[in-house]
C-alpha cells in the first residue's frame, strides 16, 4: 500500500440561504494514495465541486466546514490558519477547473504566470523557473513553447489552456491534484489526449488525484478508484473493477444503466426515475429512498451505515446489508 495523501474523514459542509444553515456534504469520507486516482461520481448537485472546495479552503461566502477532518500527508487542514492554508493549496496541492480561465490571470502572459508559481513555491531562480515553465510546456506536447510563453491566456485555444493549466499545476509537483471536470468543456479527442497526459504526469511526480466527473467513460478511462456520492453522501466506494463488474447499491446500478452502449450501438438509455433532491430538502434514512425501487420503511427511517463488502468495496445501503447478511461496521 502507498502512502496516503489525503484523508478526508466524516467531512460535513454546509451553506446558509435564508439565514438557515443546510448540510450539502453529511460526513463524506475518502482517503487517496500516492500515484492513485480517485474518481468522484454523481449527478449533478450532489457536491463534487463542494468536496474540492472544501479541502481547497475556496468554498463561497456562505459556505463553511462545520465538522470532520482532511489531512494532506499527514497535517490537519481544517485547523491551519489561513495564512498556513494558503501556503499549503499553493505548494502541495494544485488544482485544475472545467474553465481554466478561472485559474489564468488574464493580464499575465503564460511565462510570468508559470515562473512566478515556479519561483514562489519552489525556490527557483528567474532562469530555473523560465526553463523549468518550457518544459513543462514540452511535455504536455506544446510545439513552439518559448513563444507560448509569450502569449496571454486569450490568444489560446480552449484546449490548449487546459494544458497550460496542468503543465502550471504539475510543475509545482504538488501530492495533491484536484481536478473538477477538467474535460467537461473540450471535445472528445482533445479530452483523451488531456487525460494521457494527466496520467503521465502523475506518475512522473507520483501525485495523488481527486477527479472529478459525471461521465463514467471517462472514469473507465483514468480511474484506480471509484466514489459514488448522493446528495451529499457517498454511497458506494471500490475498486474501478469492483465498480464496473459488481455495483451494489441500486444508485450506482442505476448510473450505470443510464450509459449508452456506444459499442453495441443501443443507445436505450435508461434513466434514473424521479428526481435529484434539493439541499434544502429534508429526507429521513436513505437519501435515496424516494427514487429506489428497493425501499422499505427501514430505509426511510434510518440512514445506513458503511459496509464493507470485499475488501476495500463499501456500500452504504440496508437492502445490501441485509443480502450479505451482516451490518455495517458504522
Ligand atoms: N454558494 C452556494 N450557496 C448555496 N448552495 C450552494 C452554493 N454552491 C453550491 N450550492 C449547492 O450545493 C449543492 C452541491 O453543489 P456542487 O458541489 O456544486 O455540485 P456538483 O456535484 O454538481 O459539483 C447543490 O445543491 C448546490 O445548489
Ligand atoms: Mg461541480
Amino acid at each position: 500500500m502507498g502512502k496516503k495523501v489525503l484523508e478526508v474523514k466524516d467531512l460535513v459542509t454546509t451553506f446558509r440561504i435564508d439565514k438557515k444553515e443546510y448540510e450539502v456534504l453529511r460526513g463524506v469520507s475518502f482517503d487517496i494514495e500516492e500515484n492513485e486516482t480517485l474518481c468522484m461520481v454523481g449527478e449533478s448537485g450532489c457536491g463534487k465541486s463542494v468536496t474540492t472546495l472544501s479541502i481547497m479552503d475556496l468554498l463561497p461566502g456562505n459556505g463553511r466546514v462545520v465538522s470532520g477532518s482532511i489531512k494532506l500527508n499527514g497535517q490537519e487542514l481544517t485547523t491551519m490558519s489561513p495564512r498556513e492554508r494558503n501556503a499549503v493549496r499553493g505548494k502541495q496541492m494544485g488544482m485544475i477547473f472545467q474553465e481554466p480561465m478561472t485559474a489564468l490571470n488574464p493580464l499575465l502572459t503564460i511565462g510570468r504566470q508559470m515562473t512566478e508559481e515556479l519561483i514562489l513555491h519552489r525556490n527557483m531562480s528567474k532562469k530555473e523557473a523560465y526553463d523549468t515553465a518550457v518544459g513543462y510546456l514540452e511535455k504536455v506536447g506544446i510545439a513552439n513553447p518559448a513563444d507560448r510563453m509569450k502569449q496571454f491566456p486569450f490568444q489560446l485555444s480552449g484546449g490548449l489552456r487546459q494544458r497550460i493549466m496542468i503543465a502550471m499545476v504539475m510543475a509545482v509537483k504538488p501530492s495533491l491534484l484536484i481536478a473538477d471536470e477538467p474535460t467537461t468543456a473540450l471535445d472528445v479527442t482533445i479530452q483523451k489526449q488531456v487525460l494521457v497526459l494527466l496520467n503521465k504526469l502523475k506518475k512522473d511526480v507520483s501525485t495523488g488525484v481527486l477527479f472529478i466527473t459525471h461521465d463514467l467513460g471517462v472514469v473507465a478511462e483514468i480511474a484506480d478508484r471509484v466514489v459514488i456520492l448522493y446528495s451529499g453522501r457517498k454511497v458506494e466506494e471500490g475498486s474501478i473493477g469492483a465498480i464496473f463488474s459488481k455495483p451494489l447499491h441500486p444508485y450506482t446500478i442505476g448510473l450505470m444503466r443510464a450509459v449508452p452502449n456506444v459499442d453495441e450501438d443501443s443507445f436505450d438509455i435508461q434513466p434514473i426515475p424521479g428526481t435529484f433532491p434539493n439541499i434544502t430538502e429534508e429526507i429521513g434514512g436513505c437519501r435515496f429512498h424516494p427514487r429506489c425501487p428497493y425501499a422499505t420503511d427501514r430505509c426511510r427511517a434510518e440512514v445506513p451505515a458503511e459496509l464493507e463488502v470485499e475488501p476495500g468495496h463499501l456500500v452504504c445501503c440496508h437492502k445490501v446489508a441485509e443480502e450479505y447478511g451482516k451490518e455495517g461496521h458504522r
